[in-house]
């Protein structure tokens, strides 16, 4: 096989070299194509765009295939914990136990957040949504700890790392125990890193904390499955801001606003109001199959179909297990579920679905979970957010120690060609 592919042009061929990854992805390196042939490529939504080579995540949405680091997420989900795959995705190779109870050490030696934050918090009205605090938050914790990271120093990288690692949590915490009405707490460094963000986030002032290993293991195997996902909307966006080299924390502020989108991670809160509304107006699935359907109606079925995966996301196998598992040994009864298994049914189905390759995605399941555990749906896309936190990381980290270009896309100018300007008193 080349390893050329050619472009021919009114007459003229260009020649471009084919890369091939480790997987036998294949695609064609363009860098020198503007400059020989005077054109850019058109793509919008980056549907057949490779923005960067990356060794972090492999996923084929065909076959339905998720990998962090050459592991499968089948397998991480569970094996390791949150903490393992964190260290995983960020440095590359899972930890041994030294060297993970010395990260999680470094991260529980920053688990405080400046008092002054708190000031912040409290200026946001009860109402505002927890995603747009949080990435305020996220953007105010630059300015208690300002020094920017140099990196070239791996001890800098790290710092900045084991830094946000242990402080996210407790602005996740914060943001919903703010929801809630509930006094701004701090964990305990003598748990571990998820218990120890359950207990922050559900430690009531006047009961003693009971550890549920049901709830805090269906947390952990949620934060893993959301942890990272190549090159979606929310991880290219840190990646660009980190490319003009604003700092770390700058950069993640920005994936968490990218995240809040109903078309990506604010999917969850979405999927839930769906299908409280379905069962406000009598659980009538078909009606909103129906809709869902309907070419005039702009009614989509949230939770499903998935810009990569187009058979299906392997994540939403495990997590719809996990549901199961979770609900039955919480006792809950939730007919939420019952309209989620009858939309399932109906849409595994239905030609629409099918021949669209339409399947159910992480989103239509995971907030099932998060409201079992008594996490309020607009909680939901900052849980996820917390999942995503090392993805973000580790992303960032490799963008900046390979040190990729500024992100600058093209365009193809569409508007006015140049015209003399009107003054304002002879504007018809
Ligand atoms: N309900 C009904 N129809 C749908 C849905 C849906 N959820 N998703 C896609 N379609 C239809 C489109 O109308 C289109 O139909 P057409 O070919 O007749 O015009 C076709 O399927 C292809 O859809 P696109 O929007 O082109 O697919 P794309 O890959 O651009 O979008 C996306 C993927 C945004 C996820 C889309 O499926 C969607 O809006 N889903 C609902 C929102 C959602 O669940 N998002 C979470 C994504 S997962 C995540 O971020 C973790």
């Amino acid at each position: 096989m080349s390893d050329k592919a050619t472009l021919e042009y009114q007459g003229k061929k260009y020649e471009f070299p084919v890369v091939k990854g480790t997987e036998n992805e294949l695609g064609i390196d363009i860098k020198t194509l503007r400059a020989s042939t005077g054109m850019v490529t058109l793509d919008p939504g980056f549907k057949n765009t490779g923005s960067c080579e990356s060794a972090i995540t492999f996923l084929d949405g065909e076959k339905g295939i998720l990998r962090y680091r050459g592991y499968t997420i089948e397998e991480l989900a569970e094996k390791a914990d949150f903490l393992e795959v964190a260290y995983l995705l960020i440095f590359g190779e899972l930890p041994n136990k030294e060297k993970l109870a010395k990260f999680h050490m470094d991260i529980k030696a920053e688990s405080h957040v400046d008092e002054e934050m708190k000031k912040i918090l409290d200026g946001f009205p009860k109402s505002a949504h927890p995603m747009g605090v949080l990435s305020s938050l996220t953007s105010a914790l630059i300015a208690f700890n300002p020094s920017s990271v140099n990196v070239t120093s791996e001890k800098d990288m790290y710092h900045a790392i084991v830094r946000i690692l242990a402080k996210f949590p407790v602005l996740v915490a914060w943001t919903l125990r703010k929801k809630k009405g509930l006094p701004l707490d701090y964990g305990d460094n003598a748990l571990g890193y998820v218990e120890n963000i359950h207990k922050m986030m559900f430690k009531r002032p006047n009961e003693e904390y009971k550890r549920n290993p049901v709830r805090i293991e269906a947390l952990d195997k949620l934060l893993i499955l959301h942890a990272d996902h190549e090159q979606n909307c929310s991880t290219s966006t840190v990646r660009i801001v980190g490319s003009s080299h604003a700092g770390l924390f700058a950069s993640l502020s920005a994936g968490i606003s990218a995240l809040w989108g109903p078309l990506h991670g604010g999917a969850n809160q979405a999927v839930l109001e769906m299908l409280e509304a379905i069962d406000a107006d009598g659980g009538d699935t078909a009606k909103y199959m129906a809709k869902a359907k309907d070419k005039d109606d702009p009614f989509r079925l949230m939770g499903f179909g998935h810009r990569v995966y187009k058979n299906f996301d392997p994540r939403a196998r495990i997590i719809k297990k996990a549901a199961d598992e979770v609900l039955g040994d919480l006792g809950i009864e939730d007919p939420i579920l019952e309209v989620a298994k009858g939309l399932e049914k109906e849409a595994l189905e239905d030609p629409y679905f099918v021949d669209r390759k339409l399947y159910p995605n992480v989103d239509f399941y995971s907030g099932i979970i998060y409201r079992a555990l008594g996490i309020p749906t607009e909680m939901f896309t900052v849980m996820f957010a917390l999942g995503r936190l090392p993805g973000w990381i580790a992303q960032w980290r490799e963008m900046r120690l390979r040190g990729e270009p500024i992100g600058r896309p093209r365009q193809i100018y569409i508007g006015e060609n140049q015209r003399p300007f009107v003054p304002l008193e002879n504007r018809g």
